[in-house]
């Protein structure tokens, strides 16, 4: 009897909104931990992060226990607050989970209304890579910077790790004197030289989004309400290339609604940032790789940007819903790029996403091209993919035309209204949708073809097929060029230029990639896309003149969508892995943990070390 009922009662929870978050230990539940404050140091020295962090604790059952994520996390103390006292309490860090970590069980008693936890995190936190002085483009002063989603918060700060939980924090945070700390908080544009300061973000977020960086910045003003934060190094070139954010911001208000968050800065990190960018509140993170002098590559922006509608505004609740955060996130980010630079690029940028795509539906195992994803216990990193962006994006795109964009737009402006601040998972926007979208407008998309989009395989046979005009006069001048003819290349842009290099003929002749090459200095390419492109198909056709820079291109970069798809083309053939392995062994002391860890596994299948 009692097997059935809990069968039932997990049957009954599975269905309701809050389904469970496989990826925490967390009992929201029971008790929740609406805000925090975190007092911490950054030490270089020791590469750790310490200090304490306090929990105002909401109950919503009879519980006396706290249950919070942590990974390789020191706890050294617990208290709790009972009557306005603190006193000590216990704790308990169970054995690690290969991808989860640990869960940490505090002692909260009934009575407690905080809770205070003294901790440091590891120097191999998977969450924060710390960079040596000669790591950095300055040399004179160290740099560290976290990278929290999906599930590395725990390993810096102990906390419920589920963006299911939404909280508010305040932070005091001491560092070496004349460096500069900045958080996903309300950032000040004056330097404290002391090194000692502090951070409030009023509106809740989940916790992917706390984030910390600190090193040798300077800061620029592009408007009023926009900044960037940089080494002096590309200051001046990064305000240059995104000197149309405040443009973005205006335009994306005007067809989603206001930007909730004040301030919008953008925060360059080192080119070891394992992504292109990551939409921390009030302060995106971003590739400093993506700066061309061209601006070419801008849509980077537009995506992290159009994260404070879709995202950091209204969350996915689990790993299983990102498509929620970076489908319509796609979507908002091609409408922004439309707005402000016209059709035929946003086109083109939305057909060179297409192909990504269905190069990842065809390697992907079909179960993990569903949106609504069984990640099981995996790890979220393992299962990354274009699908949730892309096929997340298509499925928008789609909607679009089959209610017309009018439509489509007031729908997805009160959708941002209704659910701010809130979390949402793939049942509930299912619900959302045919109540506010299916049934007001019957006879243009069934539940059925819904249900397609969210839980089935590959793509719907209807779906959109994106393409594109200027690609198309590409593969034209393509096929005279191969005959001999000559390439007329002047207009062409970034994205032309990727799209020709990705749809050469994989037989091209060795004399066609040096007569390129000769033509168009690609391997010397400054443009960091286009140079990856180039260098993946040097690969592919052993072009060597090419090898030396592919080895500095491993050895400067470490975004990991620049680097992981070069090794796993090298790791295709023997010689090119001994070699691969060689440079690599070289560059990993400077690539972020994630990239260290998704190329030793490219690299090392078997797992051996050396
Ligand atoms: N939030 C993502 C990065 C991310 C996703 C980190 C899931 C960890 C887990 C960020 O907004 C992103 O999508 N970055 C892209 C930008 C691109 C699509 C324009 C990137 O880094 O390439
Ligand atoms: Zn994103």
């Amino acid at each position: 009897m009692k097997r059935f009922l809990s069968v039932l009662l997990v049957l009954l929870w599975s269905a309701t909104a809050t389904a469970q978050d496989q990826h925490s230990y967390a009992q929201l539940e029971r008790i929740s931990t609406p805000h925090l404050e975190l007092d911490l140091v950054v030490d270089f020295e020791q590469k750790q992060v310490r200090g304490t962090a306090e929990y105002r604790l909401q109950r919503h059952q009879a519980a006396t226990a706290l249950t919070l994520d942590t990974s390789e996390l020191t706890v050294t103390a617990a208290e709790i607050k009972v009557a306005g006292k603190w006193q000590a309490t216990t704790f308990t860090l169970a054995e690690a989970h290969p991808s989860l970590g640990s869960k940490l069980t505090i002692e909260v008693g009934t009575e407690a209304t905080e809770v205070r936890i003294h901790y440091a995190s590891a120097p191999t936190a998977s969450g924060l890579q710390w960079l040596s002085p000669a790591q950095t483009a300055g040399k004179q002063h160290p740099f560290m910077f976290s990278q929290s989603q999906p599930i590395h918060a725990r390993s810096w700060i102990p906390i419920q790790d589920t963006p299911a939980l939404r909280l508010t924090y305040n932070a005091k945070v001491r560092t070496k004197p004349g460096l500069r700390v900045v958080m996903s908080a309300d950032n000040s544009l004056e330097p404290e030289p002391s090194g000692s300061y502090e951070f409030s973000m009023p509106q809740p977020i989940p916790p992917y989004l706390i984030a910390i960086a600190a090193g040798d910045l300077e800061v620029k003003s592009i408007s009023a309400n926009v900044a960037v934060f940089a080494e002096a190094y590309i200051l001046a070139d990064a305000a240059w290339e995104f000197a149309d954010t405040p443009a973005m911001i205006e335009t994306t208000e005007a067809m989603y609604g206001p930007y909730r968050w004040d301030r919008y800065d953008l925060l360059i990190l080192p080119p070891s940032f394992p992504f292109g960018g990551m939409e921390n509140p009030r302060l995106s993170f971003i590739t400093p790789t993506v700066i061309a002098k061209d601006r070419s590559l801008v849509n980077l922006i537009a995506h992290e940007l159009a994260h404070s509608w879709s995202g950091n505004l209204v969350t996915n609740a689990t790993w299983r819903d990102l498509w929620i955060n970076e489908g319509f996130t796609s979507y908002v980010e091609n409408r922004i790029m439309e707005e402000l630079f016209g059709v035929e690029r946003a086109q083109m940028e939305l057909a060179l996403g297409y192909q990504d795509l269905l190069a990842d539906l065809e390697s992907l195992d079909p179960a993990d091209t569903i949106m609504h994803i069984d990640i099981g216990l995996r790890h979220p990193d393992e299962v990354f993919s274009q699908v949730p962006y892309v096929k997340g994006q298509l499925f928008l795109v789609y909607l679009e035309q089959q209610f017309g964009r009018q439509l489509f737009d007031q729908f997805l402006k009160q959708y941002f209204a209704d659910w701010a601040f809130k979390s949402i998972t793939t049942a509930q926007i299912r619900a959302y949708l045919i109540e506010h979208l299916l049934e007001p407008n019957p006879g243009k998309v069934s539940v059925a073809k819904l249900d397609e989009w969210l839980y089935q395989p590959g793509l719907p046979t209807d779906a959109p097929q994106p393409s594109s005009d200027a690609f198309e006069q590409v593969e034209r001048q393509m096929q005279i060029w191969l005959k001999g003819g000559q390439l007329r290349t002047a207009d062409w842009t970034t994205h032309e230029w990727l799209h020709f290099i990705n749809n050469l003929p994989l037989d091209i002749s060795a004399v066609n990639m040096a007569r390129l090459d000769r033509e168009f200095g690609l391997t010397q390419s400054n443009n960091n896309e286009i140079a990856h492109a180039w260098l993946k198909l040097s690969i592919i056709k052993k072009y060597q003149p090419a090898r030396e820079r592919l080895r500095d291109y491993l050895l400067t970069i470490g975004r990991n969508k620049l680097v992981a798809p070069l090794y796993r083309e090298l790791a295709k053939n023997p010689a090119d892995l001994s070699w691969a392995r060689a440079v690599y062994e070289q560059a990993k002391t400077g690539y972020h943990p994630l990239t260290q860890t998704v190329n030793q596994a490219i690299l090392y299948p078997q797992g051996e070390a050396q």
